[in-house]
């Protein structure tokens, strides 16, 4: 396609930025929260780092939210912590826990920032966890149906964006990473019985907000990495398409039709795995009617056939002139991912490619017709103060510069996007390298080292807020509503 303009943002399109409660916000014991299961993971699963301090988002929520005023937020995407609402098992919800919550609420809306907030991203409580074992029981549907319900009662009057599950694709599909796969003996049958469970929470927040919320919208949160082939050998055709059904379109395509595509359905009968659906899930699926997708794309990756004698798991790849450290996985049979010649890669071998999110909008609009807001998007990266305490992230300017063009041509394609809101507007805590990999267009002035030598003791750390230059660029970028580029960008127009 060749357009002879940059891309046009719909007038009310929403500009923000994307958190999650664990990653930013510190104060785990304080105003009554209980331990998560991340908390654990972040104690003892390395690299994790603890959260205990994170970016003090806790204490500073004010300062951050007048930050993302200045910066010009039309939006915030963030995530509610289950157990600082409800602490323990007599489901006592906490007055302290809804407090921090109305109180970083009323500060968005006072400043027309529209929140967008996320019911559950990996911080199932410990006592959830311990009382049911995790996602295996199906008990767990009603406790968090229950906690939905307290959410939407208390905090519906303003919140009417709310996403259920984040990632509940890469929750399954890397089971062990997130500790989902917790106590598992058969996790090749088991992901899937977990993956019902997880599926009949989703349908019941979708009902519940319906009935509760006036004027609410609910959606789904897939992590979503679209798969190109390696190349355009019939095989490796297959393999991506194999790739993308595993890792992404069975739940794109249950939380869209409210049921299992054949795909899946016959991919358990010839493999024997029994997800256990009772009379009634299926009904219970087909009435939750989801409002839109909330779309998280960082990145694409390579798909291609893999022999059925192909080595399982996770292999090195050595390619010449590509990073040696590539790790991807190989299910025989059916995929491998590979490495792309054509991108190049962060520091944690994420591929650069900010055409991806073009890809996957249009995928996405192609098969299901549904709008989409981008709930995560962005750059990993070390980074440092300069001699002037600034920091120059001029490679994360590049890279929102030009996925947020790619996203306007999307727009321009005629896909229905809302709203783009990247991961993160502070830097916080990364699922797995703390603060070493930083993604904020402001600075948090601490480092895992520093929390860790001051053994978390709040009074000894700075958490000092830094705007980067990637707060100016973005700034003027939204401020114009997706016109100041800072750049001549006629060469993206295609
Ligand atoms: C998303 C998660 O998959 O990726 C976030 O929803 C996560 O929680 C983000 O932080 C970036 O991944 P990472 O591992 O770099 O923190």
């Amino acid at each position: 396609m060749y357009y002879d303009h940059n891309p046009v943002f719909p007038k009310g399109f929403f500009w923000g930025a994307s958190s999650a409660a664990w990653q930013v916000e510190g104060g785990v014991a304080e105003g009554g929260r209980t331990p998560a299961i991340i908390d654990l993971n972040s104690k003892k699963k390395k690299p994790f780092a603890d959260n205990t301090v994170a970016a003090d988002h806790y204490h500073h929520y004010k300062e951050d939210v007048a930050l993302m005023a200045e910066c010009g937020f039309t939006s915030y995407r963030f995530s509610l912590s289950w157990s600082r609402i409800i602490p323990g098992p007599d489901r006592k919800v906490s007055e302290e826990g809804l407090a921090f919550y109305n109180g970083l609420i009323n500060e968005l809306v006072a400043h027309n920032i529209t929140p967008i907030v996320t019911l559950y991203h990996y911080d199932m409580p410990v006592w959830v966890d311990e009382k049911y074992g995790g996602w295996h029981n199906r008990a767990i549907i009603d406790e968090f149906e229950y906690y939905c319900k307290v959410c939407f009662e208390n905090f519906g009057d303003r919140v009417k964006y709310w996403l259920s599950i984040n990632e509940q694709n890469m929750q399954i599909v890397y089971g062990d990473w997130l500790g989902v796969s917790k106590g598992c003996t058969n996790w090749f049958v088991e992901q899937w019985q977990i993956n019902h469970i997880m599926n009949l929470c989703h349908a019941k927040a979708v009902i519940a907000c319906h009935e509760m919320v006036e004027g609410g919208k609910i959606g789904p949160v897939p992590g979503y990495v679209p798969i190109y082939p390696e190349t355009c050998r019939p095989e490796d055709q297959i393999g991506a398409m194999n790739a993308e059904e595993f890792t992404e379109k069975i739940w794109c395509d249950t939380y869209a039709y409210g049921e299992y595509s054949n795909f899946v359905k016959k991919y358990w009968k010839d493999n024997g795995i029994d997800p256990k659906i009772l009379p009634g899930d299926e009904e219970l699926m087909k009435a939750a009617k989801i409002d839109f997708f909330a779309v998280n794309c960082y990145r694409s990756n390579t798909g291609k056939f893999a022999p059925h004698d192909a080595e399982a798991g996770a292999y090195i790849l050595n390619a010449s002139g590509v990073k040696g450290n590539l790790k991807f996985p190989t299910v025989p049979g059916v995929y491998a991912l590979t490495v792309n010649p054509y991108v190049e890669y962060t520091d944690w071998d994420w591929e650069i490619d900010p055409s991806s999110i073009r890809y996957a909008t249009r995928y996405m609009w192609d098969h299901y017709h549904l709008p989409m807001v981008i709930t995560e998007n962005g750059f990993g990266a070390h980074e440092h103060k300069d001699a002037e305490g600034k920091i120059h992230d001029e490679y994360r300017i590049k890279f929102l510069r030009e996925t947020i063009y790619q996203l306007g041509l999307a727009i321009e394609d005629g896909v229905e996007i809302f709203g783009y809101n990247p991961w993160s507007f502070t830097d916080l805590l990364s699922t797995g390298n703390g603060m070493a990999k930083r993604y904020g267009l402001v600075y948090i002035d601490t480092t895992d080292e520093e929390q860790v030598a001051a053994n978390y003791d709040l009074s000894k750390l700075s958490m000092g807020r830094i705007r980067k230059d990637s707060f100016y660029w973005y700034s003027k970028l939204i401020k114009s509503n997706g016109q100041d580029w800072g750049t001549d960008m006629s060469h993206y127009q295609k």
